[in-house]
């Protein structure tokens, strides 16, 4: 049988065909726009999204025996927030995860509702780019629109439902609404009161490796698909991710270096970290995670590369770089303001300490750096908790670097496991779709015998030495700077 897995992305949505042995058959990649209208705002059409999951599923399946298809299921961008009116048309873009208007909504939920209450009812505290101070920066700012919604839906939902008709979400991304009892895997009654957000508006919750529905008859006429094909609830790109990385279970780790970065532990039991700097949802396995995101990592490459130097010869700029753990210029990734562990939307991206004497390369590998070290900071946060990683799998496109790989290693002081496919989301929703169509008896049991480690990037000693001063330096411009946001 075929699985298909839809990564519903920033940038593009990336299909994932594989075969009941895991195999990938093909993938295919579709990219939108973006819209920025205004500084720190972040915007998308959800029927871009839709028309090119259409295209992309057609151009995916054009070489394919389309009989075999079983089941789709999905990792999607987490947070953002979907509208549809009562005939399910949509009301406004889709405002995204990395989207930072809502300072005064999150400020009033964290400080006036209180961090506690807030805490008590989802398990986490207010980020800018949640999808529930959202909802409030829309009934205060936009109330025509607010008094006509009928249905709030997080991205991959808004697809699952055009091909299912189903309004339906998974436990791992509604974890990331602020309107979800994660303990309890229920919608938060409280959290419904202080939005003004009654239960018929939200979506039908389902864990992630759970069917919701057939394809429609008229998707599947339009696709060439059988009307048996399945949809599976799917899951936040991050829990996709583990999954596609084997990332399960208890204590295991991923780092994803994509258009955010994020570090994402599996527990199975329900943790929360009582500081609320690590995010506590609940995983794609049916068990929970801690998670730390930053809201610009291989993005902050990508705009380096192509917006400021003017060159999409990535992996030629970084064979300039030889001097690791000696760089004196130090790179701050706030591009889209910061979510872990700052919270703080206005934060902005800068390079310091460059000399006459300062390279091109330098530039690079600070910005390189910097994203490690962001991610460090949240590593830290884990490590508080008495969380001890020992080693973490990576996946997303800034994967495909072995030096942001070493750099990773050397920064974390921890073993980088290399696996087979870094194609996190999209491989891990596929496998979620085959465990929902009865392939394997587990998420577990799947990810275990489908995820193969190829390779591994061992810290240096000395290398990890030099990058904890740099680390210990690093740590003390935000704070410095902050004052200038
Ligand atoms: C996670 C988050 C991002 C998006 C990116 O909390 O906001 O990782 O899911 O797509």
């Amino acid at each position: 049988m075929l699985y298909i897995g839809v990564d519903l992305g920033t940038s593009a949505v990336k299909l994932l065909l594989m075969n009941e042995k895991g195999g990938i058959e093909n993938i295919v990649s579709k990219e939108y726009p973006l819209e920025f209208p205004h500084p720190g705002w972040s915007q998308q059409k959800p029927e871009d999204w839709w028309d090119k999951t259409v295209e992309g599923l057609k151009e995916l399946t054009a070489n394919a025996d389309k009989s075999r298809i079983a089941g789709i299921s999905f990792g999607g961008q987490m947070h953002g927030l979907v509208v549809l009116d009562s005939d399910d048309n949509v009301i406004r873009p889709a405002i995204l995860w990395n989207d930072g208007r809502t300072t005064k909504e999150t400020d009033y939920l964290n400080n006036v509702i209180g961090k506690d209450k807030l805490s008590q009812y989802t398990a986490n505290i207010a980020f800018a780019g949640f999808t529930a101070p959202k909802i409030l920066w829309m009934k205060e700012n936009e109330p025509e629109n607010f008094n006509r919604i009928a249905k709030i839906m997080l991205p991959k939902d808004y697809i699952a439902y055009k091909l299912s008709g189903v309004h339906c979400t998974d436990v791992s991304d509604a974890s990331g609404m602020l309107l979800f009892d994660v303990k309890n895997k229920c919608w938060s009654k409280e959290m419904m009161d202080i939005c003004s957000v009654r239960e018929d508006q939200l979506a039908k919750i389902f864990e992630s490796y759970e069917v919701v529905g057939n394809i429609k008859a008229d998707v599947a006429a339009q696709l060439g698909f059988p009307e048996s094909v399945k949809i599976i609830a799917g899951a936040g790109d991050n829990a996709a991710a583990a999954i596609g990385t084997g990332t399960v279970g208890d204590g295991r780790c991923n780092i994803s270096l994509g258009t955010s970065g994020t570090i994402f532990i599996s527990s199975k039991d329900f943790c929360v970290d009582e500081n609320n700097a690590l995010h506590a949802f609940a995983h794609s396995d049916g068990h929970y995670h801690l998670m730390g995101c930053m809201l610009s990592a291989a993005s902050c490459n990508k705009w380096w590369m192509e917006d400021i130097i003017g060159t999409d010869d990535f992996a030629g700029e970084q064979k300039d770089i030889t001097k690791l753990g000696e760089n004196n210029v130090f790179f701050l990734p706030y591009l889209m303001g910061e979510r872990s562990p700052h919270n703080n939307p206005d934060a902005r991206a800068m390079f310091i300490g460059m000399s006459m004497d300062t390279t091109r390369a330098d530039m690079t590998q600070a910005v390189l750096e910097g994203v490690a070290f962001g991610i460090r900071d949240s590593f830290e946060v884990a490590r508080s908790l008495g969380i001890n990683i020992t080693k973490t799998k990576i996946c997303g496109g800034g994967a495909k670097s072995p030096l942001w790989k070493k750099i990773m290693a050397n920064v974390l002081g921890i073993t980088v496991e290399v696996i087979e496919s870094e194609e996190g989301p999209g491989y891990g929703g596929a496998i979620l779709a085959a465990v929902g169509c009865g392939e394997y008896a587990s998420v577990e049991e799947a990810a275990d015998k489908l995820v193969k480690v190829v390779g591994t990037v061992e810290p240096d000693a000395e290398l990890t030495r030099k990058y904890e001063e740099k680390y210990q330096k690093f740590k003390k411009i935000y704070p410095t700077v902050k004052c200038l946001y």
